[in-house]
């Protein structure tokens, strides 16, 4: 597997397997690679003949006072990890390669990026979007693919691709959780014992949420209130938000007359956590 901080050495390689007819699939990350970051890479290498993962800690997307300085950094068991994923080469670009002195240009979503945690967290998604143009740009691949953990990242993205012509497969990944049920996520390493031990009542209000949901409910207030008293008894988690809205406008939604996203972010004592699921039953 190649492993480069070269802007010019991926998009040479890329050019040439697409010289060869080779696809290419692509899944960008910030890196401390977990399971569900592998099943993106699993997922980019079962419908591509080449997989570039680039793992690239994005300070535009990071606001004032966020993770950025202590974000988890691990390049090497990450490099070996999406070898075995079947990744083909992994970007691991300096922030200088990506922003130089004379980057000038930001990408913005309207809309999309600006409830939930676009207005939990001011800018962020003007950073993702605008790295991912920029990572998209370098790689150019056929298909990118983008976890359903982030279903605001994955609406956002599928916006600036489809407005730009950018003529990028977008797929969307499940989420993968543990075995409790917590969302893998880089950030769940930050967590206490005790956080961790009630972080897990995120995903089981969630999964309440759904449950009344197929008892008949469909007023989304009620549906909210479910999965806020599931967490009632964890004094160590704080709610930022929990919304539920169309998966892909993002617009609030309060009946579930179609398929809504459970939305929430919720900090276990420093640490901020998102989840979701898909209120829906196939009948
Ligand atoms: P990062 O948080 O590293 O996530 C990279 C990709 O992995 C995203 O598409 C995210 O949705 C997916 N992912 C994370 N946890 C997951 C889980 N438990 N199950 C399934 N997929 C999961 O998201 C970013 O990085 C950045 O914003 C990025 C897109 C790389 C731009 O900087």
């Amino acid at each position: 597997m190649i492993v480069t901080d070269s802007e010019k050495r991926i998009s040479d390689i890329c050019a040439r397997w697409r010289v060869e007819g080779l696809s290419v699939g692509f899944v960008p990350t910030m890196g401390a690679l977990h399971r569900g970051h592998l099943s993106l890479v699993e997922i980019a290498a079962a419908s591509s003949d080449r997989v570039v993962v680039s793992i690239f800690v994005n300070p535009t997307q990071f606001g004032q006072g966020e993770d950025l300085d202590w974000y988890p950094r691990t390049l090497e068991e990450d490099c070996s990890s999406v070898e075995s994923a079947g990744a083909s080469a992994v970007f691991a670009p300096r922030a200088d390669t990506v922003y130089p002195d004379d980057f000038s240009t930001g990408v913005h979503v309207t809309g999309i990026s600006e409830g939930l945690c676009g207005a939990a967290r001011p800018g962020h998604f003007d950073g993702v979007i605008t790295v991912c143009a920029v990572l998209f740009g370098i790689v150019k691949p056929d298909l990118a693919v983008f976890g359903m953990k982030d279903a605001q990242q994955l609406a956002v993205i599928r916006r600036m691709v489809s407005d730009l012509r950018m003529g990028i497969e977008i797929v969307a990944a499940p989420v993968v959780r543990e075995s409790d049920g917590l969302a893998m996520s880089s950030r769940n390493q930050y967590l206490s014992v005790e956080e961790r031990e009630q972080a897990c009542l995120i995903s089981a209000g969630l999964e309440k949420a759904l449950s009344l949901f197929r008892t008949g409910e469909r007023n989304c207030e009620v549906l909210q209130k479910e999965f806020l008293a599931a967490l009632k008894d964890a004094p160590l988690l704080r709610v930022q938000y929990v919304e539920t809205v169309d998966p892909d406008t993002m617009l609030g939604v309060e009946r579930v007359d179609k398929q809504v996203l459970l939305a929430v972010a919720v900090f276990a004592g420093k640490t901020r956590l998102i989840d979701n699921i898909l209120i829906w039953s196939e009948v």
